[in-house]
């Protein structure tokens, strides 16, 4: 039996990833902050008979985080997959964001998916076998405003991972990173609702959020996203996931920096005039 471990699964996509995983026949450690918590998904693993164990992980923590998945180690063997899906998220003009969210966001988002990949690998390497997968971000190929703290910790999580994904290819372990464009768990919804600011990119940028979610993206569709590249043997290192990934990206590459930075910098009337192209259904209805 394969066996996973996924971090941050007390809701959204970590929680659909450790269904996906066990649903597939996988032995999964589904890692939280707060175990004592997850009561209807200890009910849901009761009445499926999934194997699925929860522990207690804070990726913050370097303590948490080396005992948590020593135990796991000690316990089961060696791991087949590591889902590193824990993030948070702080956006707001560079102005007025604390330089403590930027820090935490940097903390969770960066350091925490480095300390569980430190933990999992000298055993991946030496076992010559194994898969990460980092649940990454359209924002970590592309910077907005408002998104630039935010932006700048999945920008780090990709560049770690490619430099990664250089060293353990030797090895035959294998390195992924998944990135969603907006998907409907707590964290986008959080987006759609929140923004003022003296920058009117702040305030404008719910629209986008929340006109998405009129017709939204399940977590379901990133947890089955990152299974396949489990089970596939796929070494592809970036996988854009979701209706607006893609058309993100391309819209992105149609611009060259200074246009990009002069769009984003434009009046509320032209920018929302420029967003309906990439973007269906029209976000000014979220203005
Ligand atoms: N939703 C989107 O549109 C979207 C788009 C692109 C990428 N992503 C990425 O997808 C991943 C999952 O996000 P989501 O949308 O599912 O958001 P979510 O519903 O807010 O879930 C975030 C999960 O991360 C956990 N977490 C946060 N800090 C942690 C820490 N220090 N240690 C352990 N767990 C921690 C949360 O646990 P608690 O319950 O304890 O807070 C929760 O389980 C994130 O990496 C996010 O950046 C999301």
């Amino acid at each position: 039996m394969k066996s996973v471990i996924i971090t941050g699964t007390s809701k959204g996509i970590g929680l659909q990833t450790a269904l996906a995983f066990a649903r597939a026949g996988y032995k999964v450690f589904a890692t939280m902050r707060n175990p004592v918590n997850a009561v209807d998904f200890r009910q849901k693993i009761q009445d499926e008979g999934l194997a699925i164990t929860i522990s207690a992980m804070d990726v913050d923590d370097d303590e948490s985080v080396k005992s948590c998945i020593g135990a796991i180690l000690l316990q089961n063997g060696p791991i087949d997959v590591l889902v590193n899906n824990a993030g948070i998220e702080y956006h707001g003009s560079i102005e007025e964001v604390p330089l403590a969210d930027f820090k935490a966001v940097m903390e969770t988002n960066y350091f925490g998916a480095v300390r569980c990949i430190k933990a999992v690998l000298p055993q991946m390497r030496e076992g010559r076998s194994g898969c990460i997968i980092n649940v990454s971000s359209i924002s970590g190929r592309v910077a907005n405003t408002p998104m630039g703290p935010y932006a700048a910790s999945k920008f780090a999580l990709e560049a770690i991972s490619e430099a990664l994904a250089q060293e353990i290819k030797p090895f035959n372990v294998r390195i992924a990173m998944v990135e969603p464009g907006i998907i409907d768990t707590k964290m986008a919804r959080d987006i759609a609702t929140s923004g003022k600011s003296i920058y009117p990119q702040v305030n404008r940028f719910g629209g986008i959020f929340e006109a998405m979610l009129k017709n939204p993206t399940p977590a379901k569709l990133v947890a089955n996203k990152i299974l396949e590249i489990a089970g596939s043997g796929t070494w592809q290192l970036r996988h854009p996931v979701g209706p607006d990934a893609l058309p993100t990206l391309g819209w992105r590459a149609r611009m060259n920096d200074e246009e990009w930075v002069s769009w984003h910098a434009a009046s509320n009337k032209e920018w929302y005039k420029a967003v309906r192209l990439p973007y269906k259904p029209d976000p000014t209805q979220g203005e």
